[in-house]
């Protein structure tokens, strides 16, 4: 594959249905200092955990038409796992710039697991995938894995960084059939990029030494093999945030970015 060059005009497009995304884009901006970043969260639709294929994959064709009406878009980065395994591959062939996405790290928690309990926390969307049914299918004959969909543990998460305060007992109800397990999984997947914002509250309602796994990394690879990175670029960053509604937490979300060094905020008409 030819790998595009990085250049002062670099815009890097993050998209999430809110602010989970944020997770990727903490992890990516320090390491690709000098590039522009994009980011969208789709509040307007926000949650997409119980959305389907179909209304995912037209929703970010239409985004992604739009904002490469406006942005010389250089790479996209679905940053939502609901979005990624539903809709990468047929929305790749819509559009001639890369596009790279985080899945759970299924694997990489088999090679972690000890005691071959593995927790898996997804939306509902990513857990009904077939091909994350018949990957679960396949390894539950070595494997036990407990699986949680929890549409309120996204909420919460959005919450928390919103600045509301978030409650341990909340979340330890979502839980609640584990503690019951003989043997609490050793490693668990974070399978939706929401959790990760969260991962300070689960460690403190779950027992000691477990192995939180998120997509992460895999997104510095996937990057590196389609941009030639340069870190000596003069650091021209313009950061942009687009949204697709005013909402009544707008202006918290606002001052998240603004702390990120986003100073552009831009509403998308979709
Ligand atoms: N952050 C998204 C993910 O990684 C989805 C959260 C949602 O909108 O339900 O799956």
């Amino acid at each position: 594959m030819t790998k595009n060059f990085l250049t002062s005009q670099t815009t890097i497009f993050i998209f999430d249905s809110g602010l989970g995304g944020i997770t990727i884009y903490n992890y990516i901006k320090n390491i690709f200092l000098n590039i522009n970043f994009i980011y969208l969260l789709d509040n307007k639709y926000f949650p997409y955990g119980n959305k389907s294929k179909n209304f995912i994959l037209q929703r970010l064709i239409k985004i992604l038409q739009k904002i490469s009406l406006y942005h010389d878009i250089s790479l996209v980065i679905i940053a939502c796992n609901t979005a990624s395994i539903t809709s990468l591959p047929e929305l790749k062939k819509y559009f001639s710039f890369p596009i790279i996405g985080v899945t759970p790290v299924i694997d990489l928690a088999i090679r972690k697991t000890n005691n071959k309990v593995i927790g898996f926390l997804a939306t509902n969307t990513t857990l009904q995938n077939y091909k994350i049914q018949n990957k679960i299918n396949l390894l539950k004959k070595k494997y036990i894995i407990k699986i949680i969909s929890s549409p309120k543990l996204v909420f919460l998460a959005e919450q928390k960084l919103l600045g509301y305060e978030i409650i341990l007992s909340e979340i330890k109800k979502i839980f609640f059939s584990w503690y019951k397990l003989k043997i609490f999984p050793d490693t668990i997947i974070l399978g939706c990029t929401h959790f990760s914002l969260i991962i300070n509250e689960l460690k403190i309602v779950f027992p000691k030494n477990i192995i939180f796994l998120d997509a992460k990394q895999y997104i510095i690879y996937k990057f590196k093999q389609i941009i030639q990175y340069n870190k000596n670029l003069s650091d021209t960053k313009k950061n942009i945030v687009y949204y697709t509604k005013i909402n009544r937490n707008i202006s918290k979300i606002k001052n998240i970015f603004l702390k990120m060094n986003f100073h552009i905020f831009k509403k998308l008409e979709t």
